[in-house]
């Protein structure tokens, strides 16, 4: 039976209160997952967010990496997730195992990891980063600190252009932020002259090179909120769009297409894991209180040192 938005809404709601339960939602997640959390943000904010209310239950409506960042930094709480299969390709592009080795390989570095990791990887990892913080983090480091950053290769690239640094780069990448078409943001920029281009810094260098503003999702959207510009082109998940409207509703933005492969994958700018998050599995997973994250103790009381000091130093 196919039961309606207003009658999955109402029952979360409801659960969630019985439960003491609190929702969280990246913003890639579709507009009615985001309309029902209680708190909506990027990776870092809804990192810091957990850490500061009180529930029994924290629903983490995005991927698997987050939901582990939680129970890590809230291992009194039930952490779920409401689809267990909501993994993230950039985290997938970095192997636990992989990491150890190459970091034997460089024993004299310190490993910054982007916080699309696994627990595994942040538990081998000396400073956790988010999009937000990693410039600010990189800055705080020795000028002469030997640094591997990873997973992903794009914003490591970005960090080194703009810290003057040269960190070793995993060579790692977002299917969905890797994929965008330089011919169709170059053919937006002619049709649109003087529209700035915000992009997202795990976009490839050929993307950023001709946009305006590079920043994490919630410093792209806080731009879109205070510039008075009224028309953007967003190179960046479809799924902020939903948030940059409701902020602004006399804006336009125009979102830059992928490229289109034959035959493979998506050709639009969602990521299918955020999308996996729907009512009915919010509904299930607060009723069933299923499915849960759960982290390993030896590996979550590691990962914390390395996501706590990136807290201290954000
Ligand atoms: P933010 O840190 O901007 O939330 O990005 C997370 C992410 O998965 C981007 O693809
Ligand atoms: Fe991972 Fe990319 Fe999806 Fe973000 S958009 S969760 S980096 S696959």
């Amino acid at each position: 039976m196919v039961l309606n938005k207003k009658y999955y809404i109402d029952k979360i709601r409801t659960l969630a209160r019985e439960k003491n339960a609190v929702i969280f939602a990246h913003y890639y997640t579709y507009p009615e997952i985001q309309e029902i959390a209680d708190f909506i943000g990027d990776s870092l904010a809804l990192a810091q967010q957990a850490t500061r209310v009180q529930a029994n239950i924290l629903v983490m409506c995005g991927v698997h990496f987050m939901g582990e960042t939680m129970k890590i930094l809230c291992p009194d709480k039930k952490v779920l997730i409401p689809d267990m299969a909501a993994g993230c390709s950039l985290a997938d592009s970095c192997k636990a195992a992989d990491l150890a080795a190459f970091k034997a390989q460089h024993p004299d570095h310190l490993v910054i990891s982007y916080v699309n990791t696994t627990a595994e990887v942040k538990a081998l990892t000396d400073i956790v980063v988010t999009s937000s913080n990693a410039k600010k983090i990189v800055d705080q480091l020795p000028n002469d600190a030997k640094i591997i950053f990873g997973p992903d290769h794009n914003l490591g690239s970005y960090i080194n252009s703009v810290t003057g640094r040269n960190m070793v780069l995993w060579n790692g990448a977002c299917h969905v932020h890797s994929r965008f078409s330089l011919e169709a943001l170059l053919q937006l920029k002619k049709e649109n002259p003087g529209v700035e281009v915000l992009a997202h810094p795990e976009c490839k260098a050929p993307i950023l090179a001709q946009s305006d503003v590079i920043g994490s999702t919630k410093a792209l959207l806080e731009h879109t909120i205070q510039s008075p510009a009224k028309r953007f082109i967003i190179a960046t998940e479809s799924g902020i769009l939903f948030e940059m409207q409701r902020a602004c509703p006399d804006k336009e933005f125009i979102p830059v297409p992928p490229e289109v492969t034959e035959g493979v994958g998506c050709s639009c700018n969602e990521c299918e894991y955020m999308r996996m998050n729907t009512l009915e599995k919010v509904y299930n997973c607060l009723l069933n209180e299923s499915p849960e994250i759960t982290v390993p103790d030896e590996i979550a009381q590691k990962a914390v040192i390395s996501i706590q000091k990136m807290l201290q130093m954000s």
